[in-house]
């Protein structure tokens, strides 16, 4: 009996001391992505890491997935919501299942450059959009620039008129879908990770992508022309599970949303420096060239793409689309 007890004994104390340690495991956020790292998103997803390692030692383990390599980006948002990753930054086009009103970003010609995007993202209504889908169970922590989007193709595109036909890829989103509509061109949904194929075996002829995507992803290997059209956005909601969110220990839920505040700063701060480098070294590849539009051509891609806007009012919302066009002003 007295041999039992103490058996026992050193079982619970076993067991004990099993789940201190277990108490005492970090917590691991997975952090996937379907960007290289020598992006604006790659590089913000590393600081963080860095940041939320050196800060809190032992309480929290971050592990980076680039490229796709975990979840692409037609299942990463609901691997967010199934738990099986705790932190993704899809661009602003990718949401329009869960928040109509984001689709606003994806409006063409609607934002002039991009501090115009950072005072509206900062401003009343780019906040009320980063709430906008705590019901769904997705919680917005920070806009993360990449910047403007270029057209490419293996034609020169330089009026509205060249785009006619041609296929392009375009992220899962109506209003990029609408906007090739209006070139009388064929919009055609591609994953990311999809795309520098789909260009090189012809699937599609052309894109539109910021320079640090264009580049990392060698894109402009297989696309003759870059035109520096300058006529959309391509920027991030870093985003993460409310419930395990809300879930998180007080304390480092705090440090850690200091920590995505600061590498927001960082990389808001750099995305435009890494998309002038890309472009940069585009150039000096020789591979692909760059094209310059007057200010008369690229007026008449605007005017075409333009009642774009008016198909997509009601959902995006009149006051909303004026708040950004009053961010241009300021
Ligand atoms: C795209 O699909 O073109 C982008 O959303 C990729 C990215 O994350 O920059």
């Amino acid at each position: 009996m007295l041999k039992m007890t103490a058996k026992a004994l050193v079982c619970a104390v076993s067991l004990g001391l099993a789940g201190l340690a277990h108490a005492a495991d970090p917590i691991v956020i997975k952090f996937s992505h379907v960007v290289a790292e020598h992006t604006p998103k790659g590089q913000g997803a590393l600081l963080f890491k860095k940041l939320a390692e050196e800060r809190l030692p032992g309480k929290v383990e971050v592990e980076v997935y680039p490229n796709s390599s975990l979840f692409g980006d037609g299942k990463e948002m609901e691997a967010l919501l199934l738990g099986d990753v705790q932190l993704i930054a899809p661009s602003l086009a990718k949401f329009e299942h869960y928040s109509k009103p984001i689709q606003i970003f994806d409006l063409p010609f609607l934002f002039d450059d991009i501090e115009a995007v950072d005072r509206f993202q900062k401003g009343p209504v780019g906040q009320e959009l980063l709430a906008s889908m705590e019901d769904k169970g997705i919680t917005g922590l920070g806009y993360w620039h990449n910047g403007l989007k270029q057209l490419s193709a293996n034609k020169p595109l330089r009026t509205p008129r060249d785009a006619r036909g041609l296929k392009f890829r375009v992220q899962a989103s109506a209003v990029l879908d609408e906007q090739f509509k209006a070139l009388r061109a064929n919009p055609r949904k591609m994953s990311f990770g999809e795309v520098y194929q789909g260009l090189q075996t012809g699937v599609v002829n052309g894109a539109e992508n910021p320079y640090s995507n264009i580049y990392s992803q060698k894109m402009h290997e297989v696309q003759k022309y870059i035109t520096e059209s300058n006529h959309g956005l391509l920027d991030y909601m870093v985003i993460t599970n409310t419930k395990f969110w809300n879930g998180l220990p007080e304390d480092v839920r705090t440090e850690l949303r200091n920590i995505m505040d600061e590498v927001t700063v960082e990389v808001n701060l750099h995305a435009e420096a890494i998309n002038q480098r890309d472009k940069q070294a585009i150039i000096d590849s020789g591979r692909s060239e760059i094209i310059t539009l007057t200010k008369e051509q690229r007026d008449q891609w605007r005017d075409q793409v333009k009642p774009v806007w008016k198909k997509f009012e009601q959902e995006i919302g009149a006051e909303r689309i004026k708040a950004a066009e009053a961010a241009n002003q300021q």
